[in-house]
């Protein structure tokens, strides 16, 4: 519902002193200055209403201010705000490491690290494994978003303005192909894929990387930030068998896939991936800044001052993420599922209809909507994907793009049929536009 012209008056005002005072290395893909949300509605300053299907950059997985997640906070903020897991003990702190350790992928006892943010939770990752095996490489995937501190970005290959002017980065770090699929490295299709991405390590392996040398494997499970890309089946398959012939960590970064946006509490469980190592944040607090890294249990073997946080774990940040936990297992994983099949029985036929629409893939409420110029040469269409989320903006409905030329659907787990069919039909409006 559109109360002024966007950006409107107080919007103008505040995205100009923004200019002046604030980082310019912020991407910010249309002039929305938010005053408040409930579920998945957000309202700007001067009183227009927006559908919110990028849920904060997929964090608020319970919808904007979830009454049962804003009591938490209120009662907790009442009561103790911040003691510092480093040094001492509360109760939430365990509570929630023990319910994330009994939720994990994999099965075996496990133990937690809280932090803040999932580059922390990936840093903690990237410690661990070269602590708990005494090797120092790691090999990642090209298209990969894991964060932008100094040693997640040495595993971050999504985009060359992330990396340009920051190195040298951790050395150590090996890219191979992702499995995308529709823009397969290889050439294949899913009928003649051989799982070439998988065995792309092997070759490493046989030619440059010691094996013996190689910590860990890190993958998102559902690339985020490179596309929304789901790798098929037969692709984890033989990468467990690849890290497991060489005793090396698989690490899944869930810090985008995770805490049921996929339909299922982790996106490993689809695909029967058991990691090593699990790096969870962004809708984990539905909002509240926390990150975790849980990994089996005979990993976190080191001792008292080898790794912490002052903030880690803050009390508030946890009481959220308990009832997040709470809400997710009492349906609105199941809620993602159904509408995400939802979307999709729409969106499938996108391609047939839209010559700009080159694939469309996703699990759950995480969709990606790829556009190209043509659909015969695939080539990538960025200016288009761009002109489709302002278009979409100026229509009430909130989306981001992800990869080169991609619209990604990853909205609050708590959307209603009539909100998926809004975000929909919005979606065709700009496409025929
Ligand atoms: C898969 C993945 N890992 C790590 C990160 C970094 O998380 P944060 O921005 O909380 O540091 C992101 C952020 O988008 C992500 O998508």
């Amino acid at each position: 519902m559109r109360a002024t012209t966007l950006p409107g008056p107080r919007a103008r005002a505040v995205i100009e002193r923004d200019r002046a005072i604030l980082s310019p290395s912020y991407t910010r893909t249309y002039p929305l200055v938010v005053e408040r949300g409930e579920g998945a509605t957000v309202v700007d300053v001067d009183g227009n209403r927006f559908l919110d299907f990028s849920a904060g950059i997929a964090v608020v997985a319970t919808g904007h201010c979830h009454p049962r997640v804003v009591e938490a906070i209120q009662k907790q903020a009442a009561q103790l705000i911040h003691m510092s897991g480093t040094d001492f003990y509360y109760p939430n702190m365990v509570e929630l490491a023990e319910k994330l350790a009994r939720t994990a992928p994999g099965g075996a006892p496990r133990r937690v690290f809280v932090g803040n943010s999932g580059a922390e939770a990936v840093e903690c990752a990237l410690k661990l494994a070269r602590y708990a095996t005494g090797r120092d490489k790691f090999v990642a995937f090209l298209g990969a978003f894991h964060g932008r501190t100094l040693g997640a970005l040495s595993l971050t290959a999504s985009k060359p303005v992330q990396r340009r002017g920051f190195g040298p980065l951790m050395p150590g770090v090996y890219h191979v192909p992702y499995p995308y699929c529709y823009r397969c490295p290889y050439g294949r299709t899913p009928e003649t894929c051989a799982t070439e991405c998988a065995q792309a390590i092997d070759t490493l392996f046989r030619t440059v990387l010691p094996p013996g040398e190689v910590a860990g494997v890190v993958l998102e499970p559902v690339q985020g930030e490179g596309g929304y890309v789901v790798p098929p089946r037969k692709f984890f398959d033989e990468l467990q068998r690849v890290v497991h012939a060489h005793g090396i960590l698989l690490i899944a970064d869930e810090v985008q896939c995770g805490m049921g946006r996929t339909g299922r509490m982790w996106a490993s469980e689809h695909f029967e991936l058991a990691p090593d190592i699990l790096t969870v944040a962004k809708g984990i607090a539905s909002g509240m800044p926390l990150g975790a890294t849980v990994a089996r249990a005979e990993l976190m073997s080191w001792p008292p001052g080898a790794h912490a946080s002052t903030f880690g774990g803050n009390p508030v940040s946890c009481a959220a993420a308990l009832v997040t936990l709470e809400l997710l297992e009492e349906g609105l994983i199941e809620n993602a599922s159904r509408m995400g099949a939802r979307l999709m029985d729409r969106l499938r036929e996108w391609p047939g209809r839209f010559p700009c629409v080159g694939d469309v893939r996703g699990l759950g409420l995480m969709i990606g909507i790829e556009l190209v110029r043509d659909q015969a040469t695939k080539e990538k269409a960025p200016d288009l994907r761009d002109r489709v989320l302002q278009k979409a903006f100026e229509r009430g409905l909130l989306v981001l793009g992800a990869g080169d030329s991609t619209v990604r659907l990853c909205p609050p787990l708590t959307i209603t049929r009539e909100q998926a069919d809004f975000a929909v039909e919005t979606l065709e409006a700009c496409l025929r536009a």
